[in-house]
């Protein structure tokens, strides 16, 4: 209900403030100190985006609510506070660094709390509570309209550190899914934001596989005229440890020459199928078929036609039935014979 909402916004927000100064004043602030300066983290950047510390200890902040049992419900609700099976209460982070996570109306909703070095996990971050949906929320959006009310681009990476490190050196467009893959949820508000969206994962497997993710994610939701670009980084890197080796010029260097969707769908087929033609039709048109408009649909199907040696989709189409299809692009090949509005017309 409203009333716990506001409540929670409320105690998210002094829970932000609570670690920011718990950064400058806390007796263990060197650790913090250190390892801010290992990370090459500058006083603006930690500021801009509201970094605070959460000491280690079981009631830091549970103790500011020792006579409040409201506030600490609450908080309990709020993901801020454990409770074991005896019914007693600890703070949830405990010795990390602490990255708020902000709404795109700038309220706390969760925290991504990071270990000062080796210890698992590496990240801590809030559940799902009342007012925190990780899949519908983008780490470091608020903190980007905050510079560019109407941005031109926007850069979606994988994580909290990658965001913050970009911003530092300049580069103050990019925002990070909170989890592993990017939700369709997540892609439709980067749609919104920016007219140019460029995917920047990890240069690891996992990296990789979420670029993949990522594209078959975004299918569905574009529209002629929308950009979406892949930027692959050197194997190892990441965007934090890119932009830091080489600065801000090389790194938009690597934006401005990102992979269009399209090539980088075509390109990946083509490496995995090689010369088995028909094979990669039938892949890449199960692709094209999660595509629901039609007129984007049929100038990618017209792109792979040309990329396949034939002249127009028009071959590719006759073609089809030469090939073992997947009954959906049977289908549709079909309806698009008789020319009804399909979701493909192939002709
Ligand atoms: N992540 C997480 N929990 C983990 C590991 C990762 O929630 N145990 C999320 C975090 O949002 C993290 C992102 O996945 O930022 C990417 O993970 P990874 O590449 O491993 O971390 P980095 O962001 O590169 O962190 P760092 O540079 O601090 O090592
Ligand atoms: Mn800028
Ligand atoms: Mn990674
Ligand atoms: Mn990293
Ligand atoms: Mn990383």
């Amino acid at each position: 209900d409203e009333g716990l909402a506001r409540d929670l916004y409320q105690l998210m927000e002094e829970a932000a403030r609570h670690y920011q100064t718990q950064l400058r004043q806390h007796a263990d602030k060197q650790k913090v100190d250190e390892y801010l300066a290992l990370r090459g983290l500058s006083k603006e950047v930690v500021e801009d985006f509201g970094i605070g510390f959460a000491p280690d200890g079981w009631d830091g902040l549970l103790g500011r609510y020792r006579t409040n049992p409201d506030a600490q419900d609450k908080l309990l609700t709020g993901g801020m506070l454990i409770e074991n099976d005896g019914g007693k209460r600890y703070d949830r982070f405990r010795d990390r660094l602490m990255f708020p996570i902000r709404d795109r109306r700038g309220r706390v909703i969760g925290f991504g709390g990071r270990v000062l070095g080796d210890g698992t996990p590496k990240y801590l971050n809030s559940p799902e509570t009342p007012i925190f949906h990780k899949g519908q929320e983008l780490y470091g959006l608020y903190e980007l309209k905050q510079k560019h009310r109407d941005p031109e681009r926007v850069m979606i990476v994988e994580g909290y550190m990658d965001v913050v490190a970009l911003a530092q050196f300049g580069i103050d467009y990019a925002v990070a899914s909170l989890g592993t893959s990017t939700t369709a949820e997540q892609f439709q508000l980067l749609l919104r934001s920016a007219k140019e969206v460029i995917c920047c994962y990890d240069g690891d497997k996992a990296g990789y596989e979420a670029a993949w993710r990522a594209m078959e994610t975004a299918l569905p939701l574009l529209k002629p005229g929308d950009k979406v670009t892949f930027l692959f980084l050197p194997q190892g890197e990441d965007p934090d440890s890119q932009v830091r080796k080489e600065g801000k010029e090389a790194f938009e260097m690597r934006i401005d020459n990102a992979l269009p969707l399209a090539d980088y769908l075509f390109d990946t087929l083509s490496q995995k199928y090689g010369t088995d033609k028909g094979n990669l039709a039938k892949q890449a048109i199960a692709l094209i078929e999660k595509i629901k408009d039609t007129v984007l649909a049929n100038l990618l199907l017209e792109n792979l036609a040309h990329k396949l040696g034939m002249n127009s989709s028009e071959d590719l189409r006759k073609k089809l039935g030469l090939t073992s299809m997947s009954t959906g692009a049977k289908a549709m090949a079909k309806k698009g014979l008789k020319g009804r509005g399909t979701p493909l017309r192939l002709a």
